[in-house]
C-alpha cells in the first residue's frame, strides 16, 4: 500500500514502547515503563527491564491497536529496534517481533534506535515535510552525538559525540548528588524551576578554544558531573544547606549551553540552517527553551519533538518501518539478532 501501516516495537531500555503509523501519520503510541523498579537501585537493572518487556509486551501492543482502532490483521508490517541497547532488553523485543512476523505472516524491518530518536520527525503531527539536509543532535541516556543527515532512511553521518559520559548520564548523576530519584531528567527539570541558572558557573566541556578546534563537534560532560559532585560536597563539607534549585538551573544551564553551541556551530560551517533535535533530555524545557533562542537568533530552522515522542517510544520505530517499506526495501531476513552497540 502507498501508507503502509506498521507497528513499531520498542524495547532497547526500560520502557516498552508500541506505536502504530500510517504512512506518516501516527495513529498510536502506548508505552508501559519498567522506571518504578529501577529506581530504588539507582538506575535500569538490565534483568529486570528484559523480565518487564516480557509481561508488558502483550498487554501494550494490545492498548496501541485500541488506540489506533485496528486490529492485528489491519497491520501491514512490523519494525523493530534491533540496537543499540540492553543486549537482555532488546533480545525480548525482537524475539518477540519475529514470533508476530511469523504468526501473521507481515514483513518485519529491523530499525536502529538512534536514527529513530530523530527519525520521529516523518511522523510529527502538523509539521512541514523535512528538508535535507539537516544537522541533527542526538541527546538521550546512552548517546550524544552530532549528526549530518543527507536523508533521515539512509544517509545519516556521524560528525561527533560524547567522548565520556552521554548528557543522560549527567543528569542522571547530578541528580543522585542532589538526592533525587532516578531517571534524573525530570527531576532536574522540576527542581530547577525558580533556580538561578547564573548562580554557579559550571564547565562546558570542550567548548575552549583549543578544544573546539581539535574537538568541534564531540563533548563531554564527566567534567561537569564531576564539578557538580566537588561543588555539593563543599558544600556539605562545611555543613552549609545545598541551594538545589541553583544547582539544578546553573547545571542544565551548563548541559544546554554547550550542546546548542556545537550544535550552532555546525550548522554555521556546514552552511546548513536546519536543525533536528532528538532523545529524551530534548524533552528538558531549558534545552527547548534555549535551542528556540538561539536557533532564530542564528537564522536556523528549528525542529523538536513533541515532548513525548523524545523519550523512547515505538512510534519512532514504526516510523522508519513505514519509510523502508515506502522506499521499496526488502523486509529483514528472520535471521538478524540483537546489537548493543549498533552505531548510526
Ligand atoms: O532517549 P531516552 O528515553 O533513552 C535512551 O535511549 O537512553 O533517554 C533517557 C534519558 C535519561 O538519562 C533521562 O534522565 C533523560 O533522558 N531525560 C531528561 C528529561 N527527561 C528524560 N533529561 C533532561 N530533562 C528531561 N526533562
Ligand atoms: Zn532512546
Amino acid at each position: 500500500p502507498a501508507e503502509p501501516v506498521v507497528l513499531g516495537i520498542e524495547t532497547s531500555c526500560d520502557e516498552t514502547g508500541i506505536g502504530i503509523v500510517r504512512g506518516t501519520t501516527l495513529l498510536a503510541n502506548a508505552i508501559a515503563s519498567s522506571m518504578d523498579e529501577h529506581a530504588r537501585y539507582g538506575g535500569v537493572v538490565p534483568e529486570i527491564a528484559a523480565r518487564a518487556h516480557l509481561e508488558a509486551l502483550t498487554p501494550t501492543i494490545r492498548l496501541a491497536l485500541e488506540q489506533a482502532g485496528l486490529g492485528i490483521n489491519d497491520i501491514d508490517a512490523i519494525a523493530v529496534t534491533s540496537g543499540p541497547g540492553l543486549s537482555g532488553a532488546l533480545m525480548v523485543g525482537v524475539a518477540a517481533a519475529k514470533g508476530l512476523a511469523v504468526s501473521t505472516g507481515k514483513p518485519l524491518y529491523a530499525v536502529n534506535h538512534l536514527v529513530g530518536h530523530v527519525g520521529v520527525d516523518l511522523v510529527t503531527p502538523d509539521s512541514e515535510p523535512l528538508e535535507y539536509p539537516t544537522i541533527a543532535l542526538l541527546v538521550s541516556g546512552g548517546h550524544t552525538s552530532l549528526l549530518y543527515v543527507r536523508d533521515l532512511v539512509d544517509d545519516v553521518e556521524l560528525l561527533g559525540e560524547t567522548i565520556d559520559d552521554a548528557a543522560g548520564e549527567a543528569f542522571d548523576k547530578v541528580a543522585r548528588v542532589l538526592g533525587l530519584p532516578y531517571p534524573g531528567g525530570p527531576h532536574i527539570d522540576r527542581v530547577a524551576v525558580g533556580g538561578n541558572p547564573k548562580a554557579i558557573r559550571f564547565p562546558r566541556g570542550l567548548s575552549l578554544p583549543k578544544d573546539m578546534a581539535a574537538h568541534r563537534y564531540d563533548f563531554s560532560f564527566s567534567g561537569l558531573k564531576t564539578a557538580v559532585a566537588r561543588w555539593v560536597e563543599a558544600r556539605q563539607d562545611r555543613g552549609e544547606d545545598v541551594p538545589i534549585a541553583d544547582v539544578a538551573a546553573s547545571f542544565r544551564e551548563a548541559v544546554a549551553d554547550v550542546l546548542l553551541t556545537k550544535a550552532l556551530a555546525a550548522c554555521a560551517d556546514l552552511g546548513v540552517p536546519r536543525l533536528l533535535l532528538g532523545g529524551g533530555v530534548v524533552a528538558n524545557a531549558r534545552i527547548r527553551e534555549l535551542a528556540a533562542i538561539r536557533a532564530e537568533r542564528a537564522g536556523i530552522t528549528l525542529r523538536i519533538p513533541p515532548f513525548e515522542l523524545c523519550t523512547d517510544n515505538g512510534a519512532m520505530i514504526a516510523a522508519l518501518g513505514a519509510q523502508l517499506i515506502m522506499r521499496g526495501l526488502p523486509p529483514s531476513t528472520l535471521d538478524f539478532g540483537a546489537d548493543s552497540t549498533l552505531p548510526v
